[in-house]
C-alpha cells in the first residue's frame, strides 16, 4: 500500500462512535486496553469477512492468510461493526485521521521490506512486539518463525478486534515452522508472482484451535501510555515496527516505549520510508532524535530505493564504554 497523505481533521464526536478516544490538544490520547476475543466471535468475524492469502518475506516467502482490509473497511464504513468508533474516519476516506485512526487497516509497503529482511535474522524463541500492528503481519511472520511470544499493539482497538486478531486466530490453522525454515512451495505451480501480490486464499472453514492465540497478546492505546503497559515486569527480545515515523509529534512517545520495552540485549528493527512527504517525519529527524537522546545506538541497514525511497534501520541500547 502506498503511502498517501490524506489527513483530515477530527470530525463531531457522535460521527467518531463510542470507543472514539478523548481528544486533548489536537492529538489523540487513547486509553491503554488489552483485548480478548472469544472463539465464538472471533469465528464470526473469520465468517463475516473475505479471507486473502499474502506472500511475506523471502526469497521464499511465506503464505500468510488475513481479511480482506477493505471489505472490513466497508463494514465498519456501513456501520456493521458498530460501536468500533472508525466510522467517521473510515468515511471520509483518509488513510489516517491523526490522534483518532493512525493507519491501521491498510497494510502499508514496508511490511513487505522488513518481512524480506526478518527472513534471515533468527526469531525463535523471541519475546517479540509488533507495535503500530496494524493487519499484524510481522509479528504473525515472528510467529511462523518460532517466536515464543508476540504481543501486538495499534492505536486503534478497532483495528485489534476486527483485523489483527482474527488474522492471528487464521495462523492456528497453519502448520508451524521451525525458525529459519522457508514454507515449502505451496502456490499450485503459481510461482514467481512478485511477494505481496494477493491472491484469494482457496475456501475452507474457518475453524480456529487453540494455539498461537494462546501466545499472543493484543494491546490498543497511544504510545504516551503503552511504555507502562507491563510496569516494568517484562521486556521484548525484539520490537517490529512498519510505518510509524510518519509524524514527528509522536517521536518523544516513541522513543520512550522502546525505552521501556526493549530488554538490554534486545533489538529494534523499523522499516519506514525515508521521508514522509507533506508531514515531515522520516528515517533521518527519527535518528536525530535518538541521537540527540543518546539512550540507543542506531543504524541503516538497508536502503530500498524504488520510487520512494524506503529503509530498514536496528536500534540497540548503547553499551557502556570499557576502560
Ligand atoms: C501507517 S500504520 C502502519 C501499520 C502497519 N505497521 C503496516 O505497516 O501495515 C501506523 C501504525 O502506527 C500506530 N501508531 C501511530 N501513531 C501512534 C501513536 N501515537 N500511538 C500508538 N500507536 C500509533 C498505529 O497503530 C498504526 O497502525
Amino acid at each position: 500500500m502506498e503511502f498517501k497523505f490524506n489527513f483530515v481533521a477530527a470530525g463531531p464526536p457522535e460521527e467518531q462512535g463510542a470507543e472514539r478516544p478523548p481528544v486533548e490538544a489536537g492529538r489523540g490520547c487513547a486509553g491503554l486496553r488489552e483485548h480478548r476475543l472469544s472463539r465464538g466471535e472471533l469465528e464470526r468475524r473469520l465468517e463475516a469477512g473475505l479471507v486473502e492469502q499474502l506472500e511475506v518475506g523471502g526469497p521464499q516467502p511465506l503464505q500468510i492468510r488475513h481479511l480482506n482490509v477493505w471489505l472490513l473497511e466497508q463494514a465498519l464504513d456501513q456501520g456493521a461493526e458498530a460501536g468500533l468508533g472508525l466510522s467517521g474516519a473510515i468515511a471520509s476516506h483518509s488513510d489516517l485521521v491523526p490522534g483518532v485512526y493512525e493507519g491501521g487497516l491498510k497494510i502499508w509497503e514496508c511490511t513487505f521490506d522488513l518481512a524480506a529482511y526478518l527472513s534471515a535474522v533468527p526469531l525463535a524463541g523471541r519475546r517479540v512486539l509488533d507495535l503500530g500492528c496494524g493487519a499484524g503481519l510481522l509479528g504473525i511472520f515472528a510467529l511462523r518463525k518460532g517466536a515464543a511470544e508476540v504481543h501486538f499493539q495499534d492505536y486503534n482497538g478497532a483495528v485489534i478486534e476486527g483485523l489483527t486478531l482474527p488474522n492471528v486466530a487464521l495462523m492456528e490453522e497453519d502448520e508451524p515452522l521451525p525458525d529459519g525454515g522457508q514454507q515449502p512451495d505451496d502456490d499450485g505451480g503459481r510461482g514467481g508472482e512478485p511477494p505481496g501480490k494477493r491472491r484469494k486464499s482457496p475456501p475452507s472453514p474457518p475453524s480456529p484451535e487453540p494455539g498461537a492465540l494462546s501466545h499472543c497478546r493484543f494491546f490498543s492505546g497511544d504510545w504516551s501510555r503503552f511504555g507502562k503497559v507491563h510496569g516494568g515486569s517484562f521486556k521484548y527480545d525484539v520490537i517490529l515496527m512498519s510505518e510509524t515515523l510518519y509524524n514527528p509529534d509522536c517521536y518523544g512517545d516513541l522513543h520512550d516505549v522502546l525505552f521501556s520495552l526493549l530488554s538490554q540485549d534486545g533489538t529494534v528493527y523499523l522499516a519506514t520510508k525515508t521521508h514522509y512527504f507533506g508531514v515531515g517525519g522520516g528515517i533521518h529527524l527519527f535518528e536525530s532524535l535518538v541521537k540527540q537522546k543518546k539512550v540507543f545506538d542506531i543504524q541503516t541497514v538497508k536502503v530500498i530505493d524504488d520510487g520512494l525511497q524506503r529503509c530498514i534501520a536496528t536500534m540497540s541500547f548503547r553499551k557502556a564504554k570499557s576502560s
